[in-house]
């Protein structure tokens, strides 16, 4: 009786059916809290939504060893330097946009303080 409820087969084809709904959306994967990872507060939990939403897309890896069209954003990104990415991500380049006029001052701030609790990747071996 217990034996069948709790069968491991089902729970492991119920985990993986779950791994792969979880896997089919890039926000909900990003959105996942990893362990140790830094407690956020408001302006940061703001940041990390707006992140998700607009910039996620080129940013932020769906799944493993998938490639982004846009580089990694962290605490390291243009040295950290919050006026220097309140410009860049303001102004765009030629193949991001800008969004100076999607996004409140404190929008702005909100994902720059959220960048700021991102570690940088241990560099990469080649
Ligand atoms: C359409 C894709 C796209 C979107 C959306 C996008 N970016 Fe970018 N971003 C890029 C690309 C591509 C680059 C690399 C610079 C270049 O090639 O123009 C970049 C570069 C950056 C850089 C500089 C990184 C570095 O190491 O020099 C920052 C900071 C940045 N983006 C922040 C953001 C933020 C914050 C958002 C959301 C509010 C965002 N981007 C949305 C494509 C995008």
């Amino acid at each position: 009786m217990l034996a069948r409820e709790f069968s491991g087969e089902a729970d492991v084809r119920s985990l993986f059916i779950a791994a792969i709904i979880f896997s089919a959306f890039p926000a909900g994967f990003a959105l996942a809290q990893p362990a140790g990872a830094p407690v956020l507060d408001e302006t940061q939990t703001r940041g990390r939504e707006l992140l998700n939403q607009y910039c996620a897309i080129c940013h932020l890896k769906p799944q493993l060893g998938a490639e982004t069209y846009g580089p990694p954003l962290t605490q390291a990104t243009l040295g950290g330097d919050a006026v220097a990415l309140r410009d860049f991500i303001g102004h765009g380049t030629a193949r991001m946009p800008g969004f100076q006029y999607a996004f409140k001052p404190d929008d702005l701030a909100a994902v720059i303080a959220y960048l700021k609790t991102v570690p940088a990747p241990a560099p990469q071996a080649h």
